[in-house]
């Protein structure tokens, strides 16, 4: 199947599996509910579940098997992005072409969808029935939680909070890239390869690097094209990072080498999967997209 083809094939199932496991936005309470759905429906392109979806395939495992995880590494990020946008973080009024939660809704709101969010997620991966035993449950667990929080993407949106209007070393700069985009963009590849009963321990490690390359080109290329696209296309504010005076990837190393270490980073995360067969070829390919998208 051609590549975009299998991308909305993984963009309409999680869609389809997020609308079922989030709350109905006509029972109470509707106001949160009703914006939980709001947050998370819709535009998105959902390239956290979609590794989850062709790390798992790798392996030859049924889609069935992995929505759980996709939705939880879904709606972490969609809770990550809603605080991201608080006045009190990076104060963006658009997000996936829409108004942000706080701007549709209210502060208090956005703040309560995200914590609710997050509970949901570890709710989905703790729940799920189609699971491969009871110890590897546990241990997603253990890798979204960890992945999320201060070791991981809070820990980076910190780091991020503290660095405005400083100067980075690129070697803070890249610490700060995978923690706040990178462990979820780890954890989401490593979570479909553990959903595999017969992953070894090695093919994980492969993974990990993998992902920790696509993580890092993810948020480079996510830097380029907020210097270089437009409000329309990215959905978002085109230049925010320029106007809060943030250190990124392009203003460290302006256009041109951004973009040299985006395709370094996308041919490292290629070769990461040496090892791996055919049934990989989804996360290859992911590899380019990572840093070929424009939006
Ligand atoms: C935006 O993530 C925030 C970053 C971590 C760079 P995405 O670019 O994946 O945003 P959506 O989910 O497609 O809206
Ligand atoms: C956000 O990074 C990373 C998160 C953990 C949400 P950015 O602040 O660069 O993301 P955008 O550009 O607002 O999507
Ligand atoms: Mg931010
Ligand atoms: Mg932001
Ligand atoms: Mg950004």
């Amino acid at each position: 199947m051609p590549f975009l083809e299998s991308l909305r094939g993984y963009q309409s199932r999680v869609e389809t599996a997020l609308a079922h496991w989030l709350p109905a936005a006509d029972i109470q309470p509707d106001h949160l509910h009703q914006a939980m759905r709001y947050a998370v429906l819709g535009d998105g392109k959902r390239i956290r579940p979609v590794l989850v979806y062709a790390s798992g395939e790798a392996f030859g495992v049924d889609l069935a098997v992995l929505d759980g995880p996709a939705c939880a590494v879904e709606m972490i990020h969609a809770y990550s992005l809603i605080h991201d946008d608080l006045p009190v973080m990076d104060d963006d009024d658009l997000r996936r072409g829409k108004p942000t939660v706080h701007k549709a809704f209210d502060e208090a709101t956005a703040i309560l969808v995200g914590d609710a969010l997050q509970s949901l997620a570890y709710q989905l991966l703790s729940g799920n029935q189609e699971v491969v035993n009871g110890k590897t449950q546990l241990q997603m667990l253990n890798v979204l939680s960890e992945a999320a929080g201060a070791a991981g993407m809070v820990g980076g949106q910190s780091l991020d909070n503290e660095a405005i209007g400083h100067d980075l070393t690129l070697s803070e700069l890249e610490t700060m890239h995978s923690l706040k985009t990178g462990a979820l963009i780890r954890s989401s590849v490593v979570l479909g390869g553990m959903s595999h009963a017969q992953a070894s321990e090695s093919q994980l490690g492969a993974l990990t690097q993998y992902a920790s390359h696509i993580g890092l080109a993810f948020q480079i290329q996510d830097d380029i094209l907020d210097e270089t696209s437009d409000t329309e296309t990215l959905g978002k504010p085109q230049g925010s990072d320029r106007q809060q005076n943030k250190p990124t990837y392009v203003s460290l190393l302006g256009l041109d080498q951004a973009r040299d270490k985006a395709t370094e980073l996308a041919d490292q995360a290629i070769a990461s999967l040496s090892g791996f067969p055919g049934s990989a070829d989804r996360l290859r390919e992911l590899a380019f997209y990572v840093v070929e998208r424009i939006h």
